[in-house]
C-alpha cells in the first residue's frame, strides 16, 4: 500500500507540473475552444431544446427515444473539449498530444475526421480506434496512475463511445465524404515527438542520465547508499553525521538529494523546484536549464572565508557548495546532466514540434574508464576532447560507421583527459545495453579523438564534435575494466593521424 501511495504520489506531482505547463501550452488551444464554444451555444443549444421538447411531447415521434448523435456531441463530448482539465492522455504523454486535439466544433466534422483517419470501425463502433486509445491508459503498470486517471479516462471513454455508436446508426454520417488530410483533426506535432514526450521515456532517460552519476554525490546525498554493515562506509556516515551536525535537520533534508528509487528522486527534485525562495535557483530550472541548481552545485567551489570563517553556502549567485568542487563544467556527468535537464525543459514545455529537434538520448552509462595521459603539446590547456570508441565490423571487415561509446572531459593541468564511457544505443535499436550491466565485450576497438578546439561544446554542452575537430586514433585490444584503477590508459603520443 506504501508503495502504491507512493507512486500514486509521484505521477501526481509529475502531473501537477506537467498540468502547469500543458495548460499553459494549451491555453491557446483552450481559449480557441471556449470563444469558438461560446460562439456556437446560442445555435448549438437550440437543437437541444428542440430535441427535448418533441421528445417529452411525442415520444412516439422518434423511433425509440434515443439520443441523436448531435445530441450526444453536445451533451457528453463538447464538455470534454471545453474543459481547461488536459484528457487522461496526460497519464502517459507529458505533452504533445491530448484527446482535444481529435476534435472539430461540429460533430459531422469531427466524426467524418476520426473516420478518415481509421480511427472509427464503422461495423463493429465498440472497437473503434479511438475507443482503444482513450483505454490505453487501463494497461498501464504503474497502479497510483491507473487510479489517478481512472475517472476521467471512464468519462471519456463512455462519452466516445455512445457517440460513436449513434453516429454509426446515422446513414448520413456513415456515408460522410473524408476531408482531405489538411482538415484532420489530430496532434500538430508527428508520432515520433509523442513518444518521446512520455512520461515513462522521460523517466528512463532520467535513470540513464542521472540516477546513474549518482555515486559521484556519495555519501553527502545518497543516505540510501550508505550500508552500516559495510566497514568501508564507517567514515563516510560520520562525515554525513557530521554535515547534518553542522547545518541543521532542515538542511539535512535537503542534503538528502537522491531517494530511495529514481522515480522518487525525481519526484522530490519536481516538487522542491516548484518552492523555491525567491532569487534562488530551482534544482531543476526549466526556464534555464543551465541554471538548475542540480548542475550549478556540484561545479561550484566552496563557500568564501571571511576572516577565517567559512561563509555560508549560497543557492543564488553567485552559487557556492558545500560539498566543494564534484563536477567539471564539461566531464561526461555534466554533459548527462545537461542533456537531460535540457530535454525534460523542452517535454514539459511542449517546444518539441519536429522529428530533427528531437535528440538522440541513446546514451547508457557503463563504467569503463578512458585515461589519456601526456596530452600532446598542441592541445591547449582545458581544452574539452571527445572520445569516440568504433567496434570492428567482422562482415565489412572495417571500423563501424556509428561509434559504439563516447566520453568528454577536459584537459586537467597534469594533462590527463579522464572519463567513463557511455555507451551508444544504435540508431533504430529500441534499447541497447541492459539497464544495470553496461559492458563492451571484449575484442578490438578503434578509438578516435575530438579536440574542442573552437570552443563548440561551451555554447552546446550537449554537441557531439565532428570531422574538423578530429586529432587522432589508436587501437585498443583485450577486455574492458570497471575500476578507475584498473582504467584504460592511452599515452597521448599514441594517437596516429
Ligand atoms: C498507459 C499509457 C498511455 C496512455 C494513457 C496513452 N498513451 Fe498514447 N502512447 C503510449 C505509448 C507507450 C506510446 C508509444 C507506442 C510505441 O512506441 O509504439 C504511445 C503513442 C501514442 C501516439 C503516437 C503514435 C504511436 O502509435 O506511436 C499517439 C498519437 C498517442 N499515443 C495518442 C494517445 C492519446 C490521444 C491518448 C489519450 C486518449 C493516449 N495516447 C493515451 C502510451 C499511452
Ligand atoms: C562531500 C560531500 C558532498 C558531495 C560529495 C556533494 N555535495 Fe552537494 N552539498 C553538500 C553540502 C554539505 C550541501 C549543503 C550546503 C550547500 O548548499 O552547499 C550540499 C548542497 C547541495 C545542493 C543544494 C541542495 C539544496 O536543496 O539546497 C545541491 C543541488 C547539491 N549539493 C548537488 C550535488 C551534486 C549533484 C553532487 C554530486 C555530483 C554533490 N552535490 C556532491 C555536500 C556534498
Amino acid at each position: 500500500m506504501r508503495i502504491i501511495n507512493n507512486i500514486q504520489v509521484l505521477s501526481s506531482t509529475i502531473l501537477i507540473l506537467m498540468l502547469v505547463v500543458i495548460s499553459g501550452v494549451n491555453t491557446l488551444t483552450n481559449r480557441m475552444w471556449l470563444a469558438l464554444s461560446r460562439t456556437l451555444v446560442p445555435y448549438s443549444r437550440f437543437p437541444l431544446l428542440v430535441g427535448g421538447l418533441l421528445l417529452t411531447i411525442g415520444f412516439g415521434l422518434f423511433a425509440n427515444g434515443e439520443p441523436t448523435p448531435l445530441e450526444l456531441f453536445d451533451e457528453r463530448v463538447r464538455p470534454i473539449f471545453q474543459s481547461e482539465d488536459p484528457s487522461s492522455c496526460v497519464q502517459c504523454h507529458l505533452s504533445s498530444v491530448d484527446l482535444k486535439d481529435y476534435i472539430l466544433p461540429s460533430h459531422q466534422q469531427t466524426f467524418a475526421s476520426l473516420k478518415a483517419q481509421g480511427l472509427i470501425d464503422l461495423r463493429n463502433p465498440a472497437k473503434s480506434k479511438i475507443l482503444k486509445l482513450i483505454q490505453m491508459g487501463e494497461k498501464d503498470s504503474d497502479e497510483g496512475a491507473r487510479l489517478i486517471h481512472e475517472k476521467t479516462r471512464k468519462a471519456e471513454h463512455k462519452a466516445f463511445a455512445a457517440w460513436i455508436e449513434a453516429c454509426c446508426k446515422d446513414p448520413a454520417l456513415v456515408k460522410i465524404p473524408a476531408p482531405e488530410s489538411d482538415a484532420w483533426a489530430k496532434p500538430n506535432r508527428p508520432d515520433a515527438v509523442v513518444r518521446h514526450t512520455r512520461k515513462s521515456r522521460v523517466v528512463d532517460s532520467f535513470v540513464r542520465s542521472i540516477w546513474s552519476q549518482r555515486m559521484r554525490c556519495f555519501p553527502c546525498h545518497t543516505p540510501f547508499e550508505l550500508d552500516e554493515s559495510n566497514p568501508k562506509h564507517l567514515r563516510p556516515i560520520e562525515k554525513v553525521a557530521k554535515f547534518e551536525d553542522q547545518f541543521g535537520q532542515e538542511h539535512a533534508q535537503r542534503l538528502r538529494l537522491f531517494k530511495k528509487s529514481p522515480e522518487e528522486t525525481l519526484k522530490h527534485w519536481i516538487e522542491r523546484s516548484q518552492r523555491v525562495p525567491e532569487g534562488n535557483y530551482p534544482l531543476i530550472n526549466i526556464k534555464e536549464p543551465r541554471r538548475s541548481l542540480i548542475l550549478l552545485k556540484p561545479t561550484s567551489k566552496l563557500p568564501e572565508k571571511v576572516n577565517g570563517i567559512q561563509k555560508k553556502a549560497s543557492n543564488a549567485h553567485p552559487v557556492s557548495h558545500m560539498g566543494g568542487l564534484k563536477m567539471h563544467v564539461d566531464d561526461q556527468s555534466y554533459k548527462a546532466f545537461f542533456a537531460w535537464l535540457e530535454d525534460y525543459a523542452k517535454v514539459v514545455g511542449g517546444t518539441y514540434q519536429s522529428v530533427e529537434e528531437l535528440p538522440r538520448d541513446n546514451w547508457y552509462p557503463s563504467k569503463h574508464m578512458v585515461i589519456i595521459e601526456d596530452a600532446p603539446k598542441e592541445w591547449p590547456d582545458q581544452v574539452r576532447v571527445q572520445l569516440f570508441v568504433h567496434a570492428w565490423d567482422e562482415n565489412r571487415s572495417a571500423w563501424e560507421q556509428e561509434p559504439i561509446a563516447f566520453t568528454q572531459n577536459s584537459l586537467t593541468p597534469k594533462r590527463r583527459v579522464a572519463g567513463a564511457l557511455f555507451l551508444l544505443r544504435p540508431q533504430g535499436a529500441e534499447r541497447a545495453w541492459r539497464p544495470e550491466e553496461e559492458t563492451l565485450p571484449d575484442g578490438r576497438y578503434l578509438l578516435k579523438v575530438y579536440v574542442d578546439s573552437k570552443q563548440r561544446l561551451k555554447s552546446q554542452p550537449t554537441a557531439m564534435l565532428s570531422e574538423s575537430n578530429f586529432y587522432g586514433q589508436t587501437i585498443v585490444l583485450g577486455p574492458w575494466t570497471k575500476t578507475f584503477k584498473d582504467a584504460r590508459k592511452i599515452a597521448g603520443n599514441q594517437f596516429s593521424r
